[in-house]
Protein backbone atom coordinates (compact mmCIF):
# COMPACT_ATOMS: atom_id res chain seq x y z
CA UNK A 1 0.00 0.00 0.00
CA UNK A 2 1.31 3.14 -1.32
CA UNK A 3 1.80 5.91 1.75
CA UNK A 4 -0.29 9.04 1.25
CA UNK A 5 2.61 10.51 -0.16
CA UNK A 6 3.55 8.63 -2.25
CA UNK A 7 -0.06 9.12 -3.50
CA UNK A 8 0.54 12.34 -4.06
CA UNK A 9 3.04 12.08 -6.18
CA UNK A 10 1.29 9.61 -8.03
CA UNK A 11 0.06 11.57 -11.47
CA UNK A 12 -3.45 10.28 -11.17
CA UNK A 13 -4.33 12.36 -8.00
CA UNK A 14 -3.00 15.44 -9.57
CA UNK A 15 -6.09 17.07 -10.35
CA UNK A 16 -7.12 17.17 -7.16
CA UNK A 17 -4.75 15.95 -4.20
CA UNK A 18 -6.26 18.32 -1.67
CA UNK A 19 -8.20 15.16 -0.30
CA UNK A 20 -4.97 13.55 0.21
CA UNK A 21 -3.47 16.50 1.85
CA UNK A 22 -5.89 16.60 4.07
CA UNK A 23 -5.11 12.96 4.82
CA UNK A 24 -1.29 13.83 5.14
CA UNK A 25 -2.49 16.35 7.76
CA UNK A 26 -3.82 13.78 10.35
CA UNK A 27 -0.13 13.43 10.75
CA UNK A 28 1.84 16.40 10.68
CA UNK A 29 5.42 14.66 10.30
CA UNK A 30 5.08 11.34 8.83
CA UNK A 31 8.55 9.19 8.02
CA UNK A 32 8.27 8.02 4.41
CA UNK A 33 9.89 4.42 2.75
CA UNK A 34 13.10 6.34 1.61
CA UNK A 35 13.71 7.90 4.65
CA UNK A 36 12.78 11.64 3.88
CA UNK A 37 10.25 13.23 6.28
CA UNK A 38 6.55 14.99 5.14
CA UNK A 39 5.44 17.68 6.66
CA UNK A 40 2.01 19.20 5.93
CA UNK A 41 0.89 21.50 8.89
CA UNK A 42 1.25 25.17 8.22
CA UNK A 43 2.98 26.21 11.93
CA UNK A 44 5.15 23.70 11.23
CA UNK A 45 6.41 24.21 7.93
CA UNK A 46 6.50 28.15 9.19
CA UNK A 47 8.62 26.68 11.68
CA UNK A 48 10.88 24.98 9.68
CA UNK A 49 11.43 27.33 6.89
CA UNK A 50 12.32 29.91 9.36
CA UNK A 51 14.95 27.48 11.84
CA UNK A 52 18.77 27.67 10.55
CA UNK A 53 19.57 24.10 11.46
CA UNK A 54 17.02 23.43 8.23
CA UNK A 55 19.26 24.01 4.50
CA UNK A 56 18.64 24.48 1.29
CA UNK A 57 22.06 23.37 0.27
CA UNK A 58 22.26 20.31 -1.85
CA UNK A 59 18.45 20.07 -1.92
CA UNK A 60 17.96 21.42 -4.66
CA UNK A 61 18.67 20.74 -8.61
CA UNK A 62 18.22 24.35 -9.17
CA UNK A 63 20.98 26.67 -8.33
CA UNK A 64 22.11 30.41 -7.52
CA UNK A 65 20.82 31.52 -4.18
CA UNK A 66 17.78 29.46 -3.68
CA UNK A 67 20.34 26.51 -2.88
CA UNK A 68 22.27 28.68 -0.42
CA UNK A 69 22.10 29.26 3.30
CA UNK A 70 22.71 32.11 4.92
CA UNK A 71 25.31 34.20 5.18
CA UNK A 72 26.08 33.48 1.46
CA UNK A 73 22.48 33.36 0.69
CA UNK A 74 21.68 36.97 2.18
CA UNK A 75 25.07 38.18 0.42
CA UNK A 76 23.80 36.97 -2.93
CA UNK A 77 20.03 37.95 -2.32
CA UNK A 78 21.25 41.65 -1.19
CA UNK A 79 23.48 42.00 -4.58
CA UNK A 80 20.62 40.70 -7.14
CA UNK A 81 18.33 43.14 -5.30
CA UNK A 82 20.47 45.86 -5.55
CA UNK A 83 18.67 47.17 -8.78
CA UNK A 84 15.59 46.08 -8.33
CA UNK A 85 14.26 48.13 -6.08
CA UNK A 86 12.34 47.73 -2.12
CA UNK A 87 11.57 44.17 -1.54
CA UNK A 88 7.38 44.91 -1.41
CA UNK A 89 7.36 47.19 -4.36
CA UNK A 90 10.39 47.14 -6.23
CA UNK A 91 10.36 50.54 -8.52
CA UNK A 92 11.84 48.47 -11.51
CA UNK A 93 8.14 46.46 -11.54
CA UNK A 94 5.95 49.24 -11.27
CA UNK A 95 7.32 50.84 -13.87
CA UNK A 96 6.52 47.79 -15.98
CA UNK A 97 3.02 47.73 -15.26
CA UNK A 98 1.86 49.37 -19.11
CA UNK A 99 4.37 47.34 -20.93
CA UNK A 100 2.62 44.25 -19.29
CA UNK A 101 -0.72 45.40 -20.04
CA UNK A 102 0.23 45.82 -23.61
CA UNK A 103 1.65 42.39 -23.89
CA UNK A 104 -1.96 41.10 -22.62
CA UNK A 105 -3.93 43.28 -24.61
CA UNK A 106 -1.76 42.05 -27.59
CA UNK A 107 -2.43 38.25 -26.57
CA UNK A 108 -6.06 38.73 -26.18
CA UNK A 109 -6.29 40.61 -29.42
CA UNK A 110 -5.01 37.58 -30.79
CA UNK A 111 -7.67 35.16 -30.34
CA UNK A 112 -10.00 38.07 -32.38
CA UNK A 113 -12.39 35.50 -35.04
CA UNK A 114 -11.88 32.13 -32.46
CA UNK A 115 -14.43 30.98 -30.47
CA UNK A 116 -11.85 29.25 -28.22
CA UNK A 117 -8.27 28.41 -27.33
CA UNK A 118 -5.82 27.11 -24.89
CA UNK A 119 -5.44 29.89 -22.04
CA UNK A 120 -1.84 27.88 -21.65
CA UNK A 121 -0.03 28.02 -24.59
CA UNK A 122 -2.02 30.80 -26.61
CA UNK A 123 -1.79 33.25 -23.08
CA UNK A 124 -0.50 32.02 -19.76
CA UNK A 125 3.04 30.86 -21.32
CA UNK A 126 4.11 33.70 -23.39
CA UNK A 127 2.62 35.77 -20.89
CA UNK A 128 5.32 35.50 -17.89
CA UNK A 129 8.06 33.92 -20.56
CA UNK A 130 7.98 37.75 -22.42
CA UNK A 131 7.57 39.70 -18.81
CA UNK A 132 10.97 37.84 -17.16
CA UNK A 133 12.72 38.60 -20.84
CA UNK A 134 12.12 41.94 -20.15
CA UNK A 135 12.94 42.16 -16.76
CA UNK A 136 16.02 40.35 -17.10
CA UNK A 137 17.11 42.15 -20.40
CA UNK A 138 16.81 38.30 -22.72
CA UNK A 139 15.64 38.61 -26.36
CA UNK A 140 12.29 36.78 -26.33
CA UNK A 141 13.74 35.31 -29.91
CA UNK A 142 16.16 33.35 -28.00
CA UNK A 143 12.68 32.06 -26.22
CA UNK A 144 12.76 28.57 -28.24
CA UNK A 145 16.45 28.17 -26.88
CA UNK A 146 15.53 28.36 -22.77
CA UNK A 147 12.16 26.68 -23.22
CA UNK A 148 14.12 23.11 -23.56
CA UNK A 149 16.43 23.86 -21.23
CA UNK A 150 13.85 25.13 -18.84
CA UNK A 151 11.58 22.14 -19.50
CA UNK A 152 14.44 20.24 -18.55
CA UNK A 153 15.42 22.08 -15.34
CA UNK A 154 11.85 21.70 -14.38
CA UNK A 155 11.59 17.89 -15.11
CA UNK A 156 14.61 17.32 -12.73
CA UNK A 157 12.74 19.20 -9.16
CA UNK A 158 10.83 17.23 -6.77
CA UNK A 159 10.72 13.40 -5.71
CA UNK A 160 9.25 11.99 -8.46
CA UNK A 161 12.25 13.25 -10.99
CA UNK A 162 14.27 10.54 -12.01
CA UNK A 163 18.41 10.29 -11.68
CA UNK A 164 18.54 10.95 -15.75
CA UNK A 165 15.75 13.56 -15.24
CA UNK A 166 18.39 15.25 -13.17
CA UNK A 167 21.12 14.64 -14.62
CA UNK A 168 19.19 16.07 -17.42
CA UNK A 169 18.45 19.34 -15.49
CA UNK A 170 22.37 19.29 -14.96
CA UNK A 171 23.87 19.61 -18.64
CA UNK A 172 20.21 22.11 -19.46
CA UNK A 173 21.43 24.48 -16.56
CA UNK A 174 25.16 24.46 -17.97
CA UNK A 175 23.80 25.20 -21.23
CA UNK A 176 21.68 28.20 -19.52
CA UNK A 177 24.66 29.62 -18.04
CA UNK A 178 26.77 29.06 -21.45
CA UNK A 179 23.64 31.32 -23.18
CA UNK A 180 23.94 33.66 -19.95
CA UNK A 181 27.89 34.19 -20.54
CA UNK A 182 27.52 35.82 -23.99
CA UNK A 183 24.50 37.55 -23.58
CA UNK A 184 25.99 39.53 -20.63
CA UNK A 185 29.03 40.33 -22.46
CA UNK A 186 26.63 42.31 -24.72
CA UNK A 187 24.89 44.02 -21.52
CA UNK A 188 28.55 44.76 -20.05
CA UNK A 189 29.28 46.75 -23.50
CA UNK A 190 25.94 47.83 -24.68
CA UNK A 191 23.63 48.11 -21.04
CA UNK A 192 19.65 48.10 -21.36
CA UNK A 193 17.24 49.59 -19.32
CA UNK A 194 17.24 45.99 -17.68
CA UNK A 195 18.37 43.97 -14.41
CA UNK A 196 21.12 42.40 -15.67
CA UNK A 197 22.51 45.60 -17.29
CA UNK A 198 22.23 47.49 -14.46
CA UNK A 199 23.87 44.45 -12.40
CA UNK A 200 26.57 43.86 -14.81
CA UNK A 201 27.77 47.14 -14.94
CA UNK A 202 28.08 47.72 -11.15
CA UNK A 203 31.44 47.42 -10.48
CA UNK A 204 30.23 47.01 -6.70
CA UNK A 205 28.74 44.21 -7.90
CA UNK A 206 30.80 42.76 -9.93
CA UNK A 207 33.44 42.79 -7.10
CA UNK A 208 31.66 40.90 -4.70
CA UNK A 209 30.17 38.22 -7.25
CA UNK A 210 32.05 35.98 -9.17
CA UNK A 211 30.91 35.25 -12.82
CA UNK A 212 29.78 31.68 -12.18
CA UNK A 213 27.66 33.19 -9.02
CA UNK A 214 26.50 35.70 -11.44
CA UNK A 215 25.30 33.10 -14.46
CA UNK A 216 23.69 31.05 -11.74
CA UNK A 217 21.52 33.44 -10.58
CA UNK A 218 20.60 34.74 -14.11
CA UNK A 219 19.24 31.59 -14.72
CA UNK A 220 18.05 31.18 -11.45
CA UNK A 221 15.72 34.31 -12.55
CA UNK A 222 15.00 33.39 -15.88
CA UNK A 223 13.81 29.70 -14.81
CA UNK A 224 12.20 30.85 -11.61
CA UNK A 225 10.02 33.36 -13.56
CA UNK A 226 9.28 31.52 -16.36
CA UNK A 227 7.25 28.25 -14.91
CA UNK A 228 5.42 29.37 -11.87
CA UNK A 229 3.90 31.89 -13.09
CA UNK A 230 2.43 30.32 -16.18
CA UNK A 231 0.18 28.05 -13.38
CA UNK A 232 -0.84 31.04 -11.29
CA UNK A 233 -2.50 32.59 -14.18
CA UNK A 234 -4.43 29.49 -15.59
CA UNK A 235 -5.59 28.06 -12.01
CA UNK A 236 -6.32 31.47 -11.47
CA UNK A 237 -8.73 31.28 -14.87
CA UNK A 238 -9.87 27.68 -13.92
CA UNK A 239 -10.64 28.88 -10.33
CA UNK A 240 -12.76 31.83 -11.55
CA UNK A 241 -14.78 30.32 -14.07
CA UNK A 242 -15.55 27.36 -11.71
CA UNK A 243 -16.45 30.36 -9.34
CA UNK A 244 -18.66 32.64 -11.75
CA UNK A 245 -19.62 35.30 -8.78
CA UNK A 246 -15.86 35.59 -8.69
CA UNK A 247 -15.23 36.33 -12.38
CA UNK A 248 -18.27 38.63 -12.49
CA UNK A 249 -16.79 40.64 -9.70
CA UNK A 250 -13.06 40.78 -11.14
CA UNK A 251 -14.50 42.13 -14.29
CA UNK A 252 -15.75 45.67 -12.33
CA UNK A 253 -13.41 45.73 -9.19
CA UNK A 254 -9.83 46.61 -9.12
CA UNK A 255 -9.47 46.09 -5.59
CA UNK A 256 -10.89 42.65 -6.05
CA UNK A 257 -8.97 41.25 -8.13
CA UNK A 258 -5.69 41.67 -5.65
CA UNK A 259 -7.83 40.17 -3.03
CA UNK A 260 -8.55 37.03 -5.97
CA UNK A 261 -4.69 37.05 -6.58
CA UNK A 262 -3.96 36.98 -3.18
CA UNK A 263 -6.19 33.95 -2.17
CA UNK A 264 -5.19 31.76 -5.24
CA UNK A 265 -1.87 31.59 -3.96
CA UNK A 266 -3.28 30.11 -0.79
CA UNK A 267 -6.21 28.11 -2.67
CA UNK A 268 -4.02 26.73 -6.16
CA UNK A 269 -0.73 27.81 -5.36
CA UNK A 270 1.32 27.05 -7.93
CA UNK A 271 4.20 25.54 -5.83
CA UNK A 272 3.22 22.53 -3.75
CA UNK A 273 6.45 20.97 -1.79
CA UNK A 274 9.91 22.56 -1.01
CA UNK A 275 12.47 20.49 -0.09
CA UNK A 276 15.39 21.06 2.43
CA UNK A 277 17.71 19.19 4.23
CA UNK A 278 18.62 19.12 8.06
CA UNK A 279 21.95 20.12 9.22
CA UNK A 280 20.84 18.45 12.99
CA UNK A 281 18.14 16.49 14.75
CA UNK A 282 15.06 18.46 14.86
CA UNK A 283 12.32 17.96 17.44
CA UNK A 284 8.84 18.78 15.76
CA UNK A 285 5.15 17.72 16.12
CA UNK A 286 6.44 14.83 19.10
CA UNK A 287 8.65 13.44 15.83
CA UNK A 288 12.66 13.60 15.53
CA UNK A 289 14.05 14.38 12.44
CA UNK A 290 17.39 13.01 12.32
CA UNK A 291 20.55 15.25 11.26
CA UNK A 292 21.01 14.33 7.40
CA UNK A 293 17.44 13.84 6.23
CA UNK A 294 15.68 14.85 4.06
CA UNK A 295 12.26 17.38 4.40
CA UNK A 296 9.26 17.80 2.42
CA UNK A 297 7.30 21.11 3.40
CA UNK A 298 3.93 20.47 1.47
CA UNK A 299 3.09 24.17 1.26
CA UNK A 300 -0.01 23.57 0.12
CA UNK A 301 -1.67 21.53 2.41
CA UNK A 302 -0.26 23.94 4.93
CA UNK A 303 -2.07 26.67 3.53
CA UNK A 304 -4.99 24.96 3.78
CA UNK A 305 -4.51 23.86 7.77
CA UNK A 306 -7.91 24.65 9.25
CA UNK A 307 -5.58 25.45 12.54
CA UNK A 308 -4.79 28.24 10.34
CA UNK A 309 -7.34 28.98 8.46
CA UNK A 310 -11.14 29.06 8.58
CA UNK A 311 -13.05 26.95 6.17
CA UNK A 312 -9.70 26.28 4.08
CA UNK A 313 -11.78 24.45 1.72
CA UNK A 314 -13.62 27.42 0.45
CA UNK A 315 -12.03 29.61 -2.29
CA UNK A 316 -13.02 33.36 -0.44
CA UNK A 317 -11.21 35.90 -1.35
CA UNK A 318 -12.70 38.13 0.86
CA UNK A 319 -10.77 36.48 3.61
CA UNK A 320 -7.51 39.18 2.65
CA UNK A 321 -9.48 42.40 3.06
CA UNK A 322 -8.50 44.14 5.48
CA UNK A 323 -11.60 46.73 5.87
CA UNK A 324 -13.30 43.28 6.92
CA UNK A 325 -14.72 43.40 10.26
CA UNK A 326 -13.71 40.25 10.86
CA UNK A 327 -10.25 40.33 8.95
CA UNK A 328 -7.52 38.49 10.58
CA UNK A 329 -4.22 39.19 9.35
CA UNK A 330 -2.31 36.15 10.99
CA UNK A 331 -4.75 33.65 8.81
CA UNK A 332 -4.47 35.76 5.57
CA UNK A 333 -0.74 34.99 5.26
CA UNK A 334 -0.48 31.88 3.41
CA UNK A 335 2.13 29.85 1.96
CA UNK A 336 2.30 30.50 -1.90
CA UNK A 337 5.32 32.22 -2.27
CA UNK A 338 7.01 30.11 0.79
CA UNK A 339 8.66 31.58 3.66
CA UNK A 340 11.41 33.13 5.65
CA UNK A 341 14.83 34.07 4.00
CA UNK A 342 13.77 32.43 0.78
CA UNK A 343 10.77 33.95 0.34
CA UNK A 344 10.19 34.38 -3.36
CA UNK A 345 11.98 37.10 -5.15
CA UNK A 346 9.92 37.45 -7.73
CA UNK A 347 6.57 38.00 -5.87
CA UNK A 348 6.03 41.37 -6.77
CA UNK A 349 6.44 40.62 -10.73
CA UNK A 350 4.22 37.90 -10.18
CA UNK A 351 1.21 39.30 -8.21
CA UNK A 352 1.40 42.46 -11.05
CA UNK A 353 1.26 39.82 -14.20
CA UNK A 354 -1.28 38.11 -12.64
CA UNK A 355 -3.81 40.56 -11.63
CA UNK A 356 -3.31 42.58 -15.19
CA UNK A 357 -3.87 38.93 -16.83
CA UNK A 358 -7.00 37.49 -14.59
CA UNK A 359 -8.77 41.43 -15.25
CA UNK A 360 -8.28 41.34 -18.77
CA UNK A 361 -9.30 37.93 -19.42
CA UNK A 362 -12.65 38.76 -17.31
CA UNK A 363 -13.31 41.73 -18.86
CA UNK A 364 -12.51 40.90 -22.49
CA UNK A 365 -13.70 37.14 -22.93
CA UNK A 366 -17.50 37.29 -23.76
CA UNK A 367 -19.12 34.45 -21.55
CA UNK A 368 -16.33 32.38 -21.26
CA UNK A 369 -16.28 28.33 -20.82
CA UNK A 370 -14.53 25.55 -19.65
CA UNK A 371 -14.64 23.11 -22.11
CA UNK A 372 -13.30 20.10 -19.76
CA UNK A 373 -13.06 20.16 -15.94
CA UNK A 374 -10.66 18.95 -14.93
CA UNK A 375 -8.23 19.87 -17.50
CA UNK A 376 -5.36 17.88 -18.10
CA UNK A 377 -2.59 18.30 -15.79
CA UNK A 378 1.06 18.10 -16.16
CA UNK A 379 2.53 15.28 -14.07
CA UNK A 380 5.13 17.42 -11.96
CA UNK A 381 3.62 17.20 -8.31
CA UNK A 382 6.09 19.77 -7.21
CA UNK A 383 5.01 23.19 -9.57
CA UNK A 384 1.44 21.82 -10.32
CA UNK A 385 -0.64 23.23 -13.08
CA UNK A 386 -2.57 22.00 -16.08
CA UNK A 387 -1.05 21.06 -18.88
CA UNK A 388 -3.50 22.67 -21.28
CA UNK A 389 -6.95 24.87 -20.42
CA UNK A 390 -9.38 24.86 -23.19
CA UNK A 391 -11.56 27.79 -22.46
CA UNK A 392 -14.78 28.88 -25.39
CA UNK A 393 -16.35 31.98 -25.64
CA UNK A 394 -18.53 33.80 -27.70
CA UNK A 395 -16.35 36.72 -28.77
CA UNK A 396 -13.61 39.17 -27.73
CA UNK A 397 -14.57 42.53 -26.04
C1 LIG B 1 11.58 31.58 -4.39
C2 LIG B 1 6.99 30.71 -5.61
C3 LIG B 1 7.38 33.73 -9.40
C4 LIG B 1 12.07 34.21 -8.46
C5 LIG B 1 10.30 31.10 -4.38
C6 LIG B 1 9.76 30.21 -3.39
C7 LIG B 1 8.48 29.95 -3.75
C8 LIG B 1 8.20 30.70 -4.96
C9 LIG B 1 7.50 29.03 -3.04
C10 LIG B 1 10.52 29.64 -2.17
C11 LIG B 1 11.52 28.59 -2.57
C12 LIG B 1 12.28 27.99 -1.40
O1 LIG B 1 12.11 28.45 -0.26
O2 LIG B 1 13.03 27.02 -1.61
C13 LIG B 1 6.72 31.45 -6.74
C14 LIG B 1 5.42 31.54 -7.35
C15 LIG B 1 5.53 32.38 -8.42
C16 LIG B 1 6.90 32.84 -8.47
C17 LIG B 1 4.19 30.81 -6.88
C18 LIG B 1 4.50 32.82 -9.41
C19 LIG B 1 3.24 32.86 -9.17
C20 LIG B 1 8.68 34.14 -9.47
C21 LIG B 1 9.20 35.06 -10.44
C22 LIG B 1 10.54 35.16 -10.21
C23 LIG B 1 10.84 34.34 -9.04
C24 LIG B 1 8.39 35.77 -11.51
C25 LIG B 1 11.59 35.98 -10.91
C26 LIG B 1 11.49 37.20 -11.22
C27 LIG B 1 12.32 33.52 -7.29
C28 LIG B 1 13.65 33.42 -6.71
C29 LIG B 1 13.51 32.66 -5.53
C30 LIG B 1 12.11 32.32 -5.42
C31 LIG B 1 14.93 34.01 -7.26
C32 LIG B 1 14.61 32.30 -4.53
C33 LIG B 1 14.60 33.30 -3.42
C34 LIG B 1 15.67 33.01 -2.36
O3 LIG B 1 16.19 31.89 -2.32
O4 LIG B 1 15.98 33.93 -1.60
N1 LIG B 1 9.32 31.40 -5.31
N2 LIG B 1 7.59 32.25 -7.44
N3 LIG B 1 9.69 33.74 -8.63
N4 LIG B 1 11.42 32.86 -6.50
FE1 LIG B 1 9.48 32.65 -6.90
Amino acid sequence: MPSVFEQVLDPANRADPYPLYRQLRTTPVTREPDGSYVVSHYRDIVALLHDPRVSSRDALTLRGFISTDPPEHDRLRALMNRHYGPPATPARIARMAPDLLAVVTGLIDGFTGRTGVDLVDDFAYPLPVTAICRLLGVPLDDEPRFHTWADAIVEGIGPQATDDARRRADIAFADLARYFTGLLDTHRHTPGDDLLSAIITDPDVRDAMSPDELLANASLLLIAGHETTVNLITNGMLTLLRHPAALERVRHDPDFVILTVEELLRFEPPVHILVRRALDDVDLDGTTIPAGATIRLVLAAGSRDPDHVPDPDRFDPDRHDPRRPDFNARQSEHLGFGGGVHHCFGAPLARLETQIALTELARRLRNPRLRTDPPPYRPNPVLRGPRNLPVVFDGIA
